[in-house]
């Protein structure tokens, strides 16, 4: 079947070379080669990786920032790299405009926390989207009882696509701060935020966007978005895992109080008086996770030899296969239907539970995610009790999609 599949001369992915890149990928499960597709949870990491980490434990391992002797400084200069190379990635204007963080939901957590102390008072508001990862909610939900604020949301239809036509209402009645995903983590659908972000900046409301599952697949550009604040994991973009992003346009940073306090986001401390470092780091209290920031810099340099616009080429065929493969199968219902969508396919089989057909295919070395995907409301709405989720990345391959079908197929019959 996977013959018929056709990528773009000009943007070719040698996608059986890039698998040897990635260890992981040549593995057994239960006696199989690995399908892993689970990548909307995390992704596998390029040797690229892997070797940047190592050698930064074997060779500099040393604090930051704090001392004068010479591992210091390579360490310094390494960690200083990888934010000059995620700001590039994402277009930020200044690398100080990049604060390192612990993954997408401490960056919003982060600016939660700040952005209510400093603006949110009793009967103002936040607004969310329907189809938000539980961390672009129960923060706002926090940080809103604390001030006795609100969170409102913008509704979904169907097709697991936004209704904005309502967005200007909703945006006239006291939301302080606007906190959207731009790609669902539940359905894949990719969100209109170029709308959603000129929208909000009429009435003078800045914006936060999850990007977790967006910079991964395509080009994010801030300044071209023109967003305030934008939040990605670097483990969801071929990095390490307990590492991620906080983008915040400079005016907001320097706006904002610290988060934390501690060690490196101080000027000076006396028991009186305490003034705060310059950005990035009067964001950054404590030692970072120096070999995170490496990592994170490693991938996207990898990232950038395949090529974004090959990635998403390659990736973009390979969606449009699964989707016909799996509309194949009778009986399967896909949950969210957006023609916009990257990465993700969320689908339900007959009467299978989710968790029964999960458990079938691991026993086939295929790796998939059951359940709600930490997004309780989209469940919700499409009264069902979660769903099976494939999630793909660059590496995955037809063959991968085809044993994918046969092990639905499998587990229809084995289940009858
Ligand atoms: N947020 C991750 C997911 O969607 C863990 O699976």
């Amino acid at each position: 079947m996977h013959d018929s599949v056709t990528i773009k001369d000009s943007n070719v992915l040698d996608v059986e070379k890039v698998r040897k890149d990635f260890p992981i990928l040549s593995t057994l499960v239960f006696g199989h080669p690995l399908v892993y597709l689970d990548n909307a949870a995390t992704t596998q990491k390029p040797e690229a990786v892997l070797n940047a980490m190592d050698e930064y434990y074997h060779t500099i391992n040393s604090n930051v920032h704090r001392g004068v002797h010479h591992l210091s400084q390579l360490a310094t200069d390494a960690y200083e790299l990888a934010r000059k190379k995620i700001a590039e990635y994402i277009g930020a204007r200044h690398a100080h405009e990049i604060i390192y963080t612990r993954g997408t939901t401490e960056s919003i957590n982060m600016v939660a926390a700040i952005f209510a102390k400093r603006y949110l008072k009793a009967g103002d508001s936040v607004l969310v989207s329907g189809m938000e990862h539980h961390s672009n909610i129960v923060p706002w939900q926090m940080a809103c009882e604390e001030r006795g604020a609100t969170v409102k949301v913008i509704p979904i239809d169907g097709n697991g696509e936004l209704v904005l036509d309502g967005l200007d209402k909703l945006l006239s009645e006291g939301v302080k701060l606007v906190s959207v995903n731009y790609v669902s983590n539940a359905l894949g659908t990719i969100n209109p935020v170029r709308d959603i972000i000129r929208a909000a900046h009429r009435h003078g409301i800045p914006v936060l966007l999850d990007a977790a599952q967006a910079v991964q697949h395509m080009e994010v550009d801030v300044q071209e978005l023109d967003v305030d604040f934008l939040a990605f994991s670097s483990h969801k973009i071929y990095g390490p895992t307990g590492f991620g992003v906080l983008y915040g346009k400079e005016k907001w940073l320097n706006e904002l109080p610290p988060y934390q306090g501690g060690g490196e986001m101080i000027k000076t401390v006396t028991f009186e008086k305490t003034t705060y470092n310059d950005l990035p780091y009067k964001f950054e209290a404590g030692t970072p996770d120096i070999a995170g920031a490496i990592g994170l810099g490693a991938a996207l340099d990898y990232i950038q030899t395949l090529g974004l616009p090959a990635i998403r080429q390659a990736e973009h065929n390979l969606m449009a296969y699964a989707l016909d493969a799996l509309h194949e199968i009778e009986g399967l219902r896909m949950i969210g239907s957006s023609v916009n969508r990257a990465g993700v396919l969320s689908f339900l089989v007959g009467d299978i539970h989710p968790f029964d057909l999960g458990e079938i295919l691991d026993k086939q070395g295929i790796a998939v995610r059951t359940g709600h995907h930490c997004a309780q409301p989209i469940m919700d709405l499409y009264c069902i009790p979660g769903t099976v989720r494939a999630s793909l990345a660059f590496y995955n391959t037809p063959a991968e999609i085809d044993r994918l079908t046969a092990g639905i197929r499998k587990a229809m019959k084995l289940l009858k």
